[in-house]
């Protein structure tokens, strides 16, 4: 009975992988039935992989936007090649995104690429703002004062990819792209992204995307030319709705999906998570989020208000000596570190059992 009205419990139970972290599905879903409100009624479930598959094969797949669409090969631009192939010597493409809209993209896209940069000071990084008319990537950066040239112009040839780009003043081997604040939606194009990738995977290790919303213009091209997708999620329903669509967009219409290549790599960051409010059953907990989703966790960042305070300052989290010991800091310095291969335990997702002094005195 419950899982009729919680379809995704169904599924999960229906499913042959067994959930990563333990949940008593009568726990999860008295407390999901305590959350919502009454008139909550899901409106479609969440997809297994191959149901997932066959969906964006038949609505994804129909309607393509015309930049997607139109593919006739213009010659002098250049083609960027899938790092696993030989001797292809590219850096990786990372794409953070989500589906839904201010889950923390930008945020965990600017401490995940100072992160790489400061762990990695021999690799070279780029984060490019794909946020087409709505560029915020360069506030976080600190970088807001210095933008002369942006994707567009590079992608219009207005100037060079060298001229376009903004190299961090703390960390030498980190550069950003910042995104067009007027131009439109439209102009970028499947063949002057790639190109745009092309050029940057040759100098940089690393190239991170920072998508936008939705499963639109851009975000579709942020995640087209993915080998890694860093999905972003809240732990509410409606962003891992979205999270959802955006994983089996990604499995099915990525560039490597559409040339049967390795699959995109991707993984899970739960973003805003407060254990307190998940312990009382008022918002998702990370392993609901993991049962929804199925991907591997590559984080959790709690919720912090030191977040704000560092995008005011144009300081990411991961490197502000103020607020070295914010949670924030550490969940994000551990989420770099899973991404580059190191095991971590999950920090921060547990409430601290109170004090003596705050259980005596309140
Ligand atoms: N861990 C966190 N704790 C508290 N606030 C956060 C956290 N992460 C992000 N925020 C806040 O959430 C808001 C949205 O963040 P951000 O702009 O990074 O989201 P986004 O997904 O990039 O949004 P958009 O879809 O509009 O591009 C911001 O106000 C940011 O300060
Ligand atoms: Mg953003």
């Amino acid at each position: 009975m419950l899982s009729s009205k919680l379809p995704f419990l169904a599924l999960r139970s229906a499913s042959s992988s067994a959930p990563r972290l333990s949940l008593t599905a009568s726990r999860s879903a008295q407390h999901l039935l305590n959350v919502l409100p009454n008139s909550y009624a899901p409106r479609s479930n969440f997809a297994t992989a191959k149901q997932r598959k066959k969906k964006s094969q038949t609505t994804i797949a129909n309607t393509p936007p015309p930049a997607l669409a139109s593919k006739d090969a213009t010659s002098n631009l250049k083609k960027l090649p899938i790092p696993d192939d030989p001797n292809a010597n590219v850096g990786r493409i990372v794409a953070v995104t989500s589906g839904k809209g201010g889950v923390g993209k930008t945020t965990s896209a600017a401490s995940f690429a100072m992160g790489i940069a400061a762990k990695k000071p021999s690799k070279t990084v780029c984060v490019i703002d794909f946020d087409i008319g709505l560029r915020n990537l360069d506030i976080h950066l600190g970088a807001e004062r210095r933008v002369v040239f942006d994707f567009i112009n590079v992608i219009n040839n207005d100037c060079t990819v060298s001229q376009a780009l903004i190299k961090d003043k703390r960390f030498e081997n980190l550069s950003m792209l910042a995104a067009s604040q007027t131009k439109d939606k439209d102009s970028l194009t499947v063949e002057g992204v790639e190109h745009v990738l092309a050029s940057l995977a040759e100098t940089f290790d690393y190239v991170i995307l920072d998508s936008p919303a939705g499963i639109e213009s851009g975000a579709r091209h942020a995640m087209y030319f993915a080998d890694d997708a860093i999905i972003v999620t809240n732990p509410e329903l409606s962003s891992c709705r979205d999270a959802d669509k955006m994983i089996g967009f990604i499995s099915a219409r990525s560039r490597r999906a559409e040339m049967d290549k390795t699959a995109v790599t991707q993984t899970l960051l739960i973003t805003r998570y407060d254990p307190e409010r998940a312990e009382k059953n008022e918002s998702l907990s990370i392993s609901d989020i993991q049962d929804l989703l199925g991907l591997d966790l590559v984080g959790v960042i709690p919720e912090s208000k030191a977040i704000l305070t560092c995008t005011n300052l144009g300081t990411p989290v991961i490197s502000s000596s103020t607020h070295a010991n914010d949670p924030a800091n550490g969940a994000y310095s551990d989420m770099v570190d899973r991404f580059l291969g190191e095991s971590k335990e999950m920090r921060f997702v547990t409430t601290e059992p109170a004090s003596f002094f705050k259980r005596i005195f309140g």
